[in-house]
């Protein structure tokens, strides 16, 4: 049995383009210590050809947590209405950006809730002036399902990147996550778009989310490899107490890192981050997915008065090392993994 899941991670090592059927068999591999750690090992060998030492930080900016979905997992869905709302001023946010530029961040990831007060023309007043003051700095925009035209005028703007989970790629597991007013063809869609406007694009799913089986999961590789992102976010899901999912189990920690190797070999030279879901679940959950091929971190830069209101989940970690303002901290930490937080704006090669 071991013998047949170790040929398999070599086969998917020596040519990685494999079936649906394939990727099941695969992802057995998490659960055989060998043939994870040979696969982790390429993932690791491939993120130093293509990326060296270096780790790329981007700054978090949480702009919004009003939000017109009900995802059943997130908790800042509409339908919680134990959230307490808040929205920053284009003045707060251009101060995170002050400060985010001061650190020595080179790129502000805009994240919200899809807030309908922000409008186009607000928007892209607030990426224009960003684009002004920080002409070397990225602008990386994660505001949800906007119409083709919505995402041109953004990008006409000045914003360089998107980041939208597709959050599963099996149509069954899509109606379980989600209410039945979203599709997973109009998120794919969506995706779509923003690649071809010219955006680099993030997509991603969580791991361990409920109802999700290796078929689900097989299902999603295959659409990335379909897809070809430039970035890909995936972590553990976290029960959320003002959900329906709040009974659930979390998601694991050791499948997150398998998955993280396993995409870091199915697209090469994608941007892979350590995303703060890990962080929460596993005090060394960054530095462990740095060494499963991870090669970005996003630190937290929004007010501290209103991080703890940005809750997706139980226990979302928004102070340490994962805040911004800690980025000495956090580039002792990447030291003693063995890589080097980059200064530079961190497209992907
Ligand atoms: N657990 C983990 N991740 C979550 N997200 C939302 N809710 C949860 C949860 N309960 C993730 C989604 C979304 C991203 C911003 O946060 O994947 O795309």
């Amino acid at each position: 049995m071991e013998t047949d899941m170790r040929e398999i991670a070599e086969s998917f090592i020596k040519n990685n383009d494999f079936t649906k059927k394939e990727f099941r068999m695969l992802l057995e591999c998490a659960d055989d210590p060998e043939s994870a750690e040979m696969l982790r090992q390429e993932a690791v060998r491939i993120r130093k050809k293509y990326y060296g030492d270096k780790v790329y930080t981007r700054g978090l900016i949480e702009f919004t947590n009003y939000c017109r979905n009900d995802c059943y997992y997130c908790g800042i869905r509409r339908g919680n209405l134990y959230a307490r709302r808040y929205r920053l001023t284009k003045e707060e946010i251009l101060e995170c950006c002050a400060q985010g530029y001061e650190l020595g961040f080179r790129t502000f990831v805009l994240q919200g809730g899809e807030d309908r007060w922000f409008t186009d023309e607000r928007m892209s007043d607030i990426i224009r002036t960003i684009r002004t003051c920080y002409p070397d700095c990225a602008i990386t925009l994660s505001l949800g399902e906007r119409s083709y035209e919505s995402y041109q005028k953004l990008k006409e703007a000045g914003a360089d990147r998107y980041l939208l989970r597709h959050e599963t790629a099996d149509e069954e597991h899509y109606r379980k996550l989600h209410p039945s007013e979203m599709s997973l063809a109009v998120r794919k869609l969506c995706l779509y778009d923003l690649k071809l406007l010219g955006y680099q694009v993030g997509a991603g799913f969580m791991v361990g989310s409920p109802g999700q089986t290796a078929d689900c999961l097989a299902e999603d590789l295959l659409f990335l490899k379909e897809l070809q992102p430039h970035m890909v976010g995936i972590g553990p899901f976290i029960p959320h107490h003002g959900t329906s999912f709040a009974q659930e189990k979390a998601g694991s920690v050791e499948l997150t890192l398998f998955l993280l190797s396993v995409i870091r070999i199915l697209l090469p030279k994608v941007l892979l981050p350590a995303t703060t879901a890990l962080g929460t679940m596993d005090p060394q959950g960054r530095e462990k997915g740095l060494h499963a091929g991870a090669n970005v971190v996003m630190p937290n830069l929004s007010p501290l008065k209103i991080r703890k209101k940005y809750d997706l989940y139980d226990n979302k970690i928004s102070t340490g090392e994962e805040a911004a303002e800690c980025r000495a901290q956090l580039a002792r930490r990447v030291e003693n993994a063995g890589y080097h937080l980059s200064a530079e704006r961190g497209d992907a090669v």
